[in-house]
């Protein structure tokens, strides 16, 4: 029988040391692109790809995480006798239905294979998508709902994939490619974070997978890899290892780190550019900032 995807898994007990001291009292995956925080951008994106059940893998000090998406009585009362239907309709996005989200915490921090792990028992033996809030992907239809449908066909584990210079290997993890058929490859294997000259391919797997539980207990042996934590990929890998299909996916879509403050910013604007409200401003700030850099030059 073909199974359905409806369980994501969202990581966000890092502590998110690159943006310091911002991240001190808020949690990274809080900060806002435009004026939505990064883990609404995951949580609408695991929405339109039929996910019913969000789990959250959490830290200390991620409380405002669960705030988020929690009901604001107080808030909402004012709201509604100033009459700001249109505020009200944009915070019905934060709000989950009773049971439709779960807070795990990760007690140490013992890596992405670690965290993925510690929601095993609500998993259970069912396929299930990991979203990295960091990677934020603007598409058209969103990336994981993409993937949704290749595994519809494929019924393999699927990891987003995308093309990285050289230079970029030893920051992701890398495909070893079997058969490039354009969108979709296959998969010899996945190593974490080659150093140069180490990548079995230029093709690294971007913060979003479609896994069957065979990772899941792949996982239970604990094995630290890369930078000493239990990586997620060298589960994967051992499920290739033992005859599982892993393909790699390219999506249709734009990708930003917003791990990095770059990628954070250069996301901020597109965001914004996209946006009816925002765009004529910003655009004619952006052009008079291009122009007097260049007469300065
Ligand atoms: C994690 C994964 C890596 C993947 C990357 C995508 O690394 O371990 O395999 O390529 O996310 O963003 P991190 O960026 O958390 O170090």
């Amino acid at each position: 029988m073909r199974k359905k995807v409806t369980k994501a898994i969202f990581p966000v007990a890092g502590m998110g040391t690159r943006f310091l001291p911002a991240t001190k009292s808020v949690p990274k995956e809080i900060m806002t692109l435009v004026d939505r925080p990064l883990v609404q951008y995951a949580i609408d994106e695991a929405r339109e790809a039929g996910i019913k059940e969000f789990i959250f893998i959490t830290s200390r000090g991620k409380g405002a995480l669960e705030d988020y998406f929690d009901n604001a009585p107080a808030l909402e009362q004012e709201l509604r006798k100033r009459g700001k239907d249109e505020l009200l309709e944009i915070l019905k996005s934060t709000n989950m239905e009773s049971g439709e989200i779960a807070y795990m915490r990760q007690h140490k921090p013992l890596g992405l294979g670690h965290a993925v792990w510690c929601a095993r028992r609500l998993i259970a033996n069912e396929p299930f998508a990991v979203i990295l809030p960091d990677d934020v992907i603007a598409a058209e239809k969103s990336c994981l709902a993409q993937m949704v449908e290749a595994f519809e066909e494929t019924q393999g584990n699927i990891v987003a994939a995308m093309d990285v210079p050289d230079h970029m290997t030893s920051s992701y993890g890398i495909l070893d490619v079997k058969e490039d058929m354009g969108s979709i490859v296959s998969t010899n294997g996945m190593v974490e974070k080659p150093g140069p000259g180490e990548a079995p391919s230029n093709l690294a797997v971007i913060g979003r997978y479609i896994l069957t539980p065979t990772v899941l207990q792949k996982l239970n042996s604990k094995k630290t890899g890369t930078g000493g934590e239990i990586q997620l990929t060298d589960a994967i890998a051992d499920a290739i290892a033992d005859g599982e299909d892993v393909f790699g996916y390219r999506f249709k879509g734009q990708r930003f780190d917003c791990g990095s403050k770059s990628g954070f910013l250069q996301a901020t604007v597109a965001f914004a550019l996209a946006r009816d409200d925002l765009r004529d401003d910003l655009w004619a700030y952006l052009n008079d900032t291009v122009h007097s850099h260049k007469a300065a030059q």
